[in-house]
């Protein structure tokens, strides 16, 4: 071999063996290989030897690039795993992992998704409405009546500027027809609030969904058809209902909605779940008095409502026995439902 390419061979890979770092490793595959590098221009006097010494050049060049490419690789490999060891020095890596908690969702909005899903299957759009609310779309405009036990001070939150916290979600069924035209068919999940006595089934602040469909030709048997396929898609096709004929004053004729529960070791018992009925004509009159046209003109059309109580269906669902659980947040309890 050339004697000078087996001296550079010789300096490149005492350069290399003696590479404290990474960096110096770089320097020196720059001293040797790199353009302007001792390898690279030794290659250059190829082009001075007669024809017959090149082949034999050119083997002795390949041979000393390949032993100091190799070099390199191997000290670079080397110096890896010196730096990997320093960066983990001082790490238990036998010590068991850190447990990620996951968490899961409330009962009360699992059984609002539920719900929401259910219904929208069937053609109903979110709608929502404020929950401080005047008079006006909370009773006057529901045909509830000045004296009506319900607007009573005992009852209902009352501010000093008349407004009030909302005792249902039926107010939205006049912001809804206030804003929208017919076909109108809208559900309303949220908060209402009453000043009842908190015991294990009441609650100040409770849940509610309201839903409200208005067309032509609206009859009691959608409402019928539309609410029993709710409630056995929500607890399942052996579901029994009833339709138990009740009053509100925002819809005529009126009925409270029973559900058949069964308790292992007891006898059934009819729970009820819902409040609903058929759009009182006073309602339309009083939202074509508002709007000032004759969109929802009460000899145009007809409708159904319906409001339910979120937090007593998740009640029943899971068989949760007092309210205030729900509103607790106490882990174990809640844990249950992840
Ligand atoms: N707003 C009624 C309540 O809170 C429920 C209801 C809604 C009844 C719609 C009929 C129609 O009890």
């Amino acid at each position: 071999m050339n004697s000078d390419l087996a001296e550079i061979q010789t300096a490149a890979l005492a350069a290399i063996e003696s590479a404290p770092d990474g960096q110096s490793l770089e320097q020196a595959k720059i001293d040797f290989l790199g353009k302007k590098g001792r390898l690279t221009a030794a290659s250059g006097l190829m082009k001075t030897l007669p024809k017959e010494e090149k082949p034999a050049f050119g083997q002795s060049l390949n041979l000393v690039r390949g032993a100091i490419t190799a070099a390199l690789e191997e000290k670079g490999a080397a110096l890896q795993e010196v730096a990997d060891r320093e960066a983990i020095a001082g790490i238990d890596v036998t010590l068991p992992g850190r447990e990620i908690h996951s968490g899961g969702l409330h009962p009360l909005t699992r059984i609002k998704d539920d719900a929401i899903q259910i219904l929208r299957r069937m053609g109903f759009a979110l709608a929502e409405g404020p929950e401080i609310e005047d008079e006006f779309h909370c009773f006057d405009a529901l045909n509830t009546p000045a004296d009506h036990p319900a607007r009573n001070e005992k009852d209902t939150f009352y501010f000093d500027s008349g407004k009030l916290l909302r005792t249902h979600t039926s107010s939205v069924q006049v912001r809804t027809m206030e804003n929208q035209s017919p076909p109108v068919r809208i559900i309303a999940p949220g908060s209402a609030y009453r000043r009842d006595e908190i015991d294990a089934t009441h609650l100040s602040v409770f849940n509610q969904l309201e839903g409200l469909y208005v067309a032509e030709n609206v009859s009691l048997a959608d409402l019928k058809g539309t609410l029993v396929y709710f409630f056995q898609e929500l607890f399942g096709p052996d579901t029994e209902l009833q339709f138990r004929p009740h009053f509100f004053p925002f819809t005529e004729p009126s009925f409270e909605i029973d559900i058949k529960l069964h308790i292992a070791g007891r006898a059934p018992k009819w729970i009820e779940v819902a409040g609903c009925g058929i759009v009182d004509p006073a309602v339309f009159s009083a939202i074509s008095k508002s709007r000032g046209d004759e969109a929802f003109s009460p000899d145009k059309v007809t409708g159904f409502a319906f409001g339910m109580g979120l937090d007593r269906l998740a009640m029943i669902k899971w068989g949760i026995k007092d309210i205030r659980l729900l509103i607790e947040n106490d882990t174990r309890f809640l844990k249950q439902f992840a």
